[in-house]
């Protein structure tokens, strides 16, 4: 760019004059700038403002607080990571390992933007580890322990809860994290509960755990199969649970056995369904139905981006990721669970194949979003995840237990300066 410094005629005054302008004039841009604009979608994938190089998050060590380890291993430490890793919900230990090598750590809790509360609460449930109890009584006693969770009334403390029942894990969460970033797939959860613990203005939707074994670029075990090739329309690999929209299409899948797929799947037994034998079923359909289960979000809505087949939601409330880059309306289709029946194959057949063509191409360039790998790689979860939460940085801490001081002391109610906050505190 040309400006007025580059003019080849200036004077020493000019140009000491010009280089502050410019030093202004970039300062200013900076302040101006920040927080930068979205980034385009979808080149490849969020990228990570300039803003972001400097977004610390402090990752609590299992050993800092009294109970952590249990939320992590059970009251005896016994379940393994390595368990809780796998499966639908092996985000609860994806995020948290992967926060551990992040260029983003920090080790100073005084550097901190955000705090990572590292738990596997679901798992550890799932094995016995803890009961329900047990995890409520466990998470209060944590964050009785921690001043910096005090300071900001939690805003910005950050949890995971990988499953359909979000926070509601900890059954206690409406009273004590009403305030944190929640990551969690789960917007909704007004089915059992009448609450949701899904606040759309902090906290943030994350992509299920998609297998492994299906999500490495060059050696995914089941590729997918030419749109021609494909058996079927539509199909729905999941059990019906008792639900209304998946036993209409239980139902259907016997009215129109040669349009949708919908098998009994085995889930034990000698012919349980193994994992690659499902992704071959479920590549076989241009059309991949995710109707509503046990809650809103259906994990089959990301497996179907890696056999490129365009998912068709049938989940009213769902709730969709990364929704400030990605357009949904180029990758899936959202159908009314209402009108689940024969209108819905007339409809999807009625559709141009040059159009599905052009969906699953986009799905292609966007399912990296769903790939739980390293901030640094240009586009993954983790990648959108930072995007995201370096949204939610606040330069300030407050709560209803801190107070000011001419002289910058955060101090609190007895106005005991905030480092020397001693532990326990006392909760609500
Ligand atoms: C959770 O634990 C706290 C502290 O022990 C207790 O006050 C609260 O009632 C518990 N919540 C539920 C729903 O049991
Ligand atoms: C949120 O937490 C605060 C503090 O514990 C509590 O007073 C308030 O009632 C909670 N809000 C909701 C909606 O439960
Ligand atoms: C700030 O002011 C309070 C009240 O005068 C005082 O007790 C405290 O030590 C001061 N803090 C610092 C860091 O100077």
């Amino acid at each position: 760019m040309r400006g007025p410094h580059s003019r080849p005629q200036c004077t020493p005054a000019h140009q000491a004059g010009a280089l502050l302008l410019v030093a202004v004039t970039s300062l200013l841009t900076r302040l101006l700038s920040a927080p930068a604009p979205p980034p385009p979608f979808p080149t490849p994938g969020p990228r990570l403002s300039a803003a972001a190089d400097h977004l610390r998050v402090y990752v609590y060590a299992e050993d800092e607080v009294d109970g952590l380890r249990a939320l992590l291993r059970g009251r005896d430490g016994s379940v393994s990571a390595a368990t809780c890793l796998k499966g639908q919900w092996g985000t609860q230990v994806k995020i948290h390992q992967l926060l551990l090598r992040s260029r983003y750590r920090t080790l100073d809790k005084d550097e901190a933007h955000l705090f990572f509360v590292p738990s596997y609460v679901k798992c550890v449930r799932m094995t016995g580890g803890l009961t329900d109890k047990e995890i409520n009584q466990t998470y209060v006693k944590v964050l009785g322990q921690m001043p910096y969770f005090r300071r900001s009334g939690g805003r910005d403390h950050i949890f995971v809860f990988p499953s359909g029942a979000g926070a509601h894990l900890f059954r206690s969460w409406a009273t004590f994290l009403n305030r944190s970033i929640i990551l969690t797939p789960e917007g909704d959860r007004t089915d059992k509960r009448g609450i949701s613990a899904f606040n759309t203005w902090k906290d943030i939707i994350i992509p299920g755990n998609v297998d492994d074994s299906m999500v490495k670029p060059d050696a995914r075990a089941v590729q997918p199969i030419p749109l021609m090739k494909r058996k079927y329309l539509a199909n729905f690999l999941g059990r019906a649970q008792g639900k209304v929209g998946r036993l209409k299409l239980v139902e259907l899948a016997k009215q129109y056995p040669d349009k949708l797929e919908s098998p009994e799947l085995k889930l034990s037994g000698p012919d349980k369904l193994g994992r690659v034998d499902y992704f071959k079923h479920l590549r076989n359909a241009k059309f991949c139905l995710a109707p509503r289960g046990e809650s809103s979000w259906t994990l089959r809505f990301y497996e179907s981006f890696f056999v490129e087949c365009v998912p068709v939601l049938l989940s009213d409330e769902v709730e969709l990721p990364f929704q400030n880059v990605i357009d949904y309306t180029e990758i899936s289709i959202k159908w009314p669970s209402s009108k689940i029946g024969p209108e819905l194959f007339q409809y999807l057949e009625s559709i141009p194949e040059e159009r599905i063509e052009e969906m699953l191409a986009r799905g292609r360039e966007v399912r990296c979003m769903w790939v739980y790998a390293q901030d640094t790689e240009p586009c993954s979860a983790m990648t959108a995840i930072m995007w995201e939460l370096q949204r939610k940085v606040r330069r300030f801490h407050q709560s209803a237990e801190t107070f000011w001081l001419h002289n910058r002391s955060i101090v609190n109610r007895d106005l005991v300066e905030f480092q020397q906050w001693g532990t326990p505190v006392p909760l609500p």
